[in-house]
């Protein structure tokens, strides 16, 4: 056998041959009495695991271990190989070895100097001990050999390819490790013998791969070893993508203190040297007339004192010299905040932003609580909701509103506390957090500071939790304190107007989320779309391309195409960008001299924009029986989701794909058993298959099963959904329906996807009040009790004709309200 050729070739070199194969024949033979047929010489193992199937090199070295290796190359026998459990022990007794080893033969036995002994073993079957012989010079033990059945299922089969996936992973992610090896790996075809060439290699204390080795089920053992491997990878993984970074970080850093130092050996050549004394004495005087503390200004002076003595040339120098500046470009000074005018604040939001009215009277509340107790300590604004429905230019506008500045503090990917807080001035080029940098570009520490995405706030790793160190920015307890490490001394951030953004709430911490007044925003619908468009996001786009109003007209019919079919989304920024495009495309057409002026209307759009990008999926995907269109809740407002279930021969088993999460996959459960109940067909040779297919909708929770329901009752009875029918609701056991979450969300994304009615739990009616006007005036809602009501509205048959051939049934209708 050789399965691993590489370290074949590295075990058997040339002059090993010179050895004879067995050394001493003859000599010891005469004076043993002969082995039972079911017995092995042992050879322990200090400090290494034999496995089947793997060649190995062995160095033994005690008296009776010499021994025993002498015997069992001369008599050709295979040997017993077992690990010590005490890798120090010299004088062995049976208990101080595992019982489960591997037998192996000796294929090359080489008297190295010094006298010793250095085996090369092939490992050939697992055994385990029954129980040791007296009466040799060596350890004797009689053992049952384990084999190993090369079993084939489609759990083990999916094992092994995950096992080969990962150890290919960790074969390229390794240093020092010959190409081939992930060719022999691909090539391998036995998943025992794969565990254990893993296990062999794996950089793991010889306990734990005497437990694969003594792990005789197959999925067993590639279980563990697919554990003990995937740790390994992570690790493997981590320390790589630490080095990396560090590096990349190190070489940046590095990098722009060599051009500071060129720099100023440059100025040095040029004469421009002379100026540092008057640099330093302008640097006094910024210093001076900072508005710092006192404490501050002090520690301030004492290191300018600092600077004059070591002169600007030296490295150090130069980095208290950028120090001193940014402590004296700091706001300082508290200038008053501007009193906060309301009508003006309403008028500015008015202007900036279509529609919001409650969003709107929400700020404004803000506002005057804020102007009525400015020392107050008031909440911290967070605004929730899909990507562009204005979450970042609300802020803008609140700034503009109240006459402040504003700044911008992306969150996203912050995974490093230094971030935030800064990196301490021992470091080569660091510099402060982003929130001091933001103030000082604010040039006020009086504005507005939008900390925008926090919910893609990355997870506190080795460098500190940066949610933390928010929160301490947050905290109107301890900003008026907030220490950035750069700076070493206390900044005062107690008058700064906060405002957070986040998609969803979820996902921030919840001390964070404590101190906050959140703000739904859930998105807008066609009509409020349009509006928009017309009104803000033309105009602005426009300008973007140089063209003036008159030059190029984008039609209403155009505009609303657009929207149904050109975008799908909560907000309006691809919106914005379609319009952009179709504008940029006619100010080409003018810019050419094509046309003086040029109108958009609907029908130009396809050979702008190419073909429509949202089809009518619906009576595409819902054209056979079994498929059930569901509404789903996502963080970016709401989406409609197929339910596709099929019958596939089997036996009677549940079939779930589309990576659902564990409550959707418990629903899906009971909308079956449900389904099994009113259509009474027996299922014992059928498998039912429910898939949801991926996209990006997170798909978890109940709320998917009526239309659970829905599709496998459509596919027991073999009539189709309606198409133009979405569906949302809990189902209990005895087919009631229950109510759910999410309401207003999934009602427009129904609306958007071209849905005509909507099936909601009964117990949800009150949660329409949510939804704006023109969307429910546009929509049939159907109010579902029982799984029955639903049966009726979306294939238009009664439960009780159901399941009875369609031609004795005539269709009936839904029920609505409007
Ligand atoms: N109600 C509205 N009126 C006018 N423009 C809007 C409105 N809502 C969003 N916009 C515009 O849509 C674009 C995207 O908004 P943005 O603030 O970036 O969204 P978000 O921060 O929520 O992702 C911006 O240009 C914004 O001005
Ligand atoms: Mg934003």
């Amino acid at each position: 056998m050789n399965f691993w050729p590489t370290m074949q070739k590295m075990l058997s070199p040339d002059d090993a041959g010179k050895s004879a194969p067995a050394p001493n024949a003859g000599r010891t033979a005469a004076a043993l009495k002969p082995l039972p047929d079911d017995a092995l010489i042992i050879i322990p193992l200090r400090n290494a695991v034999l496995f089947p199937g793997i060649m190995s090199p062995v160095t033994v070295g005690r008296p009776s271990s010499v021994a025993a290796a002498q015997e069992a190359a001369r008599s050709e026998r295979r040997a017993g190989f077992l690990l010590q459990r005490d890798p120090e022990k010299n004088e062995l007794r049976p208990d101080d070895l595992h019982w489960v080893g591997t037998a192996g033969q000796i294929v090359r036995y080489i008297t190295g100097a010094e006298g010793a002994h250095h085996l090369v073993v092939q490992g050939q079957s697992r055994f385990r001990v029954l129980e040791f012989l007296d009466g040799w010079p060596f350890m004797v033990a009689r053992v049952a050999l384990v084999e190993t059945a090369e079993e084939s299922s489609p759990e083990i089969e999916a094992r092994f390819l995950q096992l080969k996936e990962r150890a290919i992973e960790a074969i390229q992610l390794l240093p020092n490790v010959p190409d081939e090896l992930a060719g022999v790996v691909q090539a391998m075809n036995s998943p025992a013998l794969l565990a254990d060439m893993v296990a062999n290699l794996l950089d793991v204390k010889n306990e734990e791969k005497q437990t694969v080795l003594e792990t005789f089920d197959l999925k067993r053992r590639l279980d563990k070893v697919l554990a003990l491997l995937g740790e390994r990878v992570e690790v493997l993984r981590l320390s790589k993508e630490i080095g990396d970074k560090t590096r990349k970080e190190f070489d940046e850093r590095q990098r722009e203190h060599v051009l500071r130092e060129q720099m100023r050996q440059i100025q040095k050549e040029l004469g421009e040297g002379e100026e540092t004394a008057a640099e330093i004495e302008e640097l006094k005087k910024a210093i001076d007339d900072a508005g710092m503390p006192e404490d501050v200004h002090k520690h301030a002076v004492k290191e300018l004192k600092r600077l004059r003595r070591m002169g600007e040339g030296s490295a150090e120098g130069s980095m208290l010299r950028t120090y001193l500046e940014w402590l004296s470009e700091l706001p300082w000074k508290t200038e008053p905040g501007k009193p906060i005018d309301i009508a003006e604040a309403r008028k500015v939001l008015d202007e900036d932003h279509y529609g919001l009215d409650k969003i709107k009277r929400r700020i404004l509340e803000y506002l005057a609580v804020k102007k009525l107790n400015p020392a107050g300590k008031s909440p911290i604004l967070c605004f929730v909701g899909p990507p562009g429905v204005g979450k970042t230019s609300l802020g803008q506008s609140i700034a503009r509103a109240t006459g402040r500045k504003f700044q911008r503090v992306a969150l996203g990917g912050t995974h490093d506390e230094a971030e935030i807080r800064g990196h301490r001035r021992t470091y080569i080029g660091a510099l402060p957090g982003n929130i001091i940098q933001a103030i000082r570009r604010a040039e006020s520490r009086t504005g507005v500071l939008m900390l925008d995405e926090i919910d893609k706030l990355g997870a506190g790793g080795f460098h500190g939790d940066p949610s933390s160190a928010l929160l301490e920015v947050l905290d109107p307890e301890q900003n008026s304190k907030f220490r950035d490490n750069y700076l070493g001394v206390d900044f005062d951030l107690s008058k700064v107007m906060f405002i957070v953004t986040a998609n969803v709430l979820d996902t921030i911490p919840g001390p964070l989320r404590d101190r906050m007044e959140v703000i739904h925003l859930p998105g807008y619908t066609e009509e409020e779309k349009l509006e928009i468009a017309m009104r803000y996001l033309v105009k602005r786009q426009l300008e973007a391309n140089g063209l003036k109003p008159e030059q190029a007209i984008l039609t209403e019919a155009a505009i609303k195409t657009i929207i149904r079919d050109y975008t799908r989304e909560a907000g309006v920024r691809n919106l914005e960008r379609e319009i952009g495009s179709v504008l940029r495309s006619a100010a080409m057409k003018i810019a050419e001299g094509h046309a003086e002026s040029v109108t958009v209307d609907a029908s130009d759009l396809h050979a702008i924009l190419g073909p429509r990008k949202f089809e009518d999926e619906l009576a595409l995907r819902t054209a056979l029986p079994g498929v059930a269109t569901g509404l789903a809740w996502t963080p970016v407002g709401g989406d409609i989701l197929f339910i596709e279930a099929t019958k596939v021969p089997g036996s009677g088993k549940l079939i779930l794909t589309g990576q659902l999460g564990d409550v959707m996959k418990e629903s899906a459960q009971a909308a079956l058993t449900l389904a099994k109940m009113y259509s009474g067909e027996p299922l014992e040779k059928t498998d039912l298959h429910v898939h949801v297919p991926a996209g990006a909708t997170p798909k978890d929770g109940p709320s998917a099963g009526v239309a659970m329901f829905m599709a496998l009752v459509s596919l027991l009875a073999g009539r189709p959904v309606r198409s133009d029918v979405a569906m949302t609701g809990e189902i209990s056991l005895r087919g009631l329906v229950l109510p759910i979450g999410g309401v207003k969300e999934k009602v427009l994304a129904a609306l958007r996807a071209g849905i005509k009615t909507v099936m909601l739990p009964k117990r949800n009616q009150k949660d329409l009040e949510d939804v704006p006007v023109a969307a429910r005036e546009k929509l049939e809602f159907v109010w579902l009790e029982t799984v029955e009501d639903a049966v009726r509205c979306a294939v238009g048959v009664d439960m009780g004709q159901l399941f009875k051939s369609k031609d004795d049934t005539p269709p009936g209708a839904c029920e609505a309200e409007g």
